[in-house]
């Protein structure tokens, strides 16, 4: 069953695979290698349609990646706003200065995997994509559509390693990286989560969850524990026409991203609430954003005074904003502290 099941999704390939700006047709050269590695980073936990914008601003920015690993990564990281991840970014400017070091992108999976920040994903797509070498790739597309194909009924994360098993019994010797990406589309405009169309489905007579099984109810998920709350405060201060922004430290989860000042809700959970400057603030409303392990409900203080705050930050212009590379949180509450 191996065989069939790769060349019907192939031969569908090649007639119905998405146009996209990082992909070669079917049957054409395979694309850049730092195009396909760039899309791939950008991809994990982000639609294509939110991706696209970004990797179009990004390549014509920076069009090798010797480009990009001569950018700063404040550049790198302002550019990145709104994607979110943003270790993502923080590590695509160390592995593009690997790279350039390296003087080109290694070729094969095991040596891709010892870039910064390519994970087991990574290595497999961008070896299999960009070098046509054999590799299991598997996202959340794939993982749905190979559970159907052998309706494989435990749930998600303990069935991951049956999937992977799985998922390299189909996987073919060539045109892998054509394979995966059929998948891929497959999984997104086919055999999608709700309600798979398998009447048009290439695959329809290999699939085990089809014939003998409830395609939609799969792959089933362990049940996930409500997200924490956490509260914190952010505080915006503005003086001729410009607002008050600071760069945020470390490496965690926002680290090296502009933003407005804040209590350090970010650090210790519930930050203590402290204003950056003594007078009198008022209330500019709630913004509530989530995060992979948790909720912020965000509260925004309007500071009307003369003083400056202490510290580390720069004053950046309104009329500008956008162009500060504030992650959607602080976005958000700029919005609100604007309105
Ligand atoms: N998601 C992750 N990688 C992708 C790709 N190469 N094509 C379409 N969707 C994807
Ligand atoms: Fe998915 Fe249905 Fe195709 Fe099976 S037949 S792979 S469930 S779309």
């Amino acid at each position: 069953m191996a065989a069939i099941v790769s060349e019907k999704l192939l031969d569908w390939y090649d007639e119905y695979a998405r146009d996209l700006p990082w992909r070669a047709r079917p049957g054409e050269p395979a694309p850049d290698p730092y195009r396909v590695w760039l899309s791939e980073v950008m991809l994990q936990q982000t639609t294509v349609a939110a991706v696209k914008p970004y990797f179009e601003a990004f390549t014509a920015r920076w069009p090798t990646v010797e480009a990009l690993a001569a950018a700063p990564e404040e550049d790198v990281m302002a550019a990145w706003a709104g994607l979110g991840y943003y270790s993502r970014a923080r590590n695509l400017v160390k592995c593009a200065r690997a790279v350039a070091e390296l003087g080109a992108f290694p070729e094969v999976e095991e040596e891709l995997r010892k870039l910064p920040g390519l994970g087991a994903y990574t290595a497999a797509a961008v070896a299999a994509i960009a070098f046509g070498q054999r590799a299991v790739v598997v996202d959340a597309n794939v993982e749905r559509v190979v559970a159907r194909l052998f309706n494989l009924t435990d749930p998600l994360p303990g069935v991951r390693k049956v999937i992977r098993a799985c998922s390299d019994t189909i996987t073919p010797e060539t045109r892998a990286g054509d394979f995966a990406q059929a998948m891929m589309d497959l999984g997104s405009s086919i055999c999608t989560a709700r309600e798979p169309k398998c009447l048009v489905c290439p695959l329809a007579n290999h699939c085990r969850a089809r014939a003998e099984g409830d395609p939609a109810s799969l792959p089933v998920k362990a049940p996930r524990k409500a997200k924490p709350v956490r509260q914190g405060r952010a505080f915006w201060i503005e003086r001729d026409g410009s607002v008050w922004l600071v760069r945020r430290e470390g490496q965690g989860m926002l680290g090296g991203m502009r933003s407005l000042p804040d209590n350090g809700w970010s650090a210790r959970g519930d930050g203590a609430d402290s204003a950056p400057l003594e007078g009198e603030w008022e209330a500019a409303g709630l913004v509530r954003h989530t995060f992979t392990h948790f909720a912020l409900e965000l509260s925004v203080s309007r500071y009307r005074g003369a003083d400056r705050p202490s510290g580390e930050g720069e004053w950046w212009p309104l009329d500008t904003l956008d162009e500060a590379g504030l992650p959607t949180l602080f976005a958000k509450a700029a919005r609100l502290a604007l309105a």
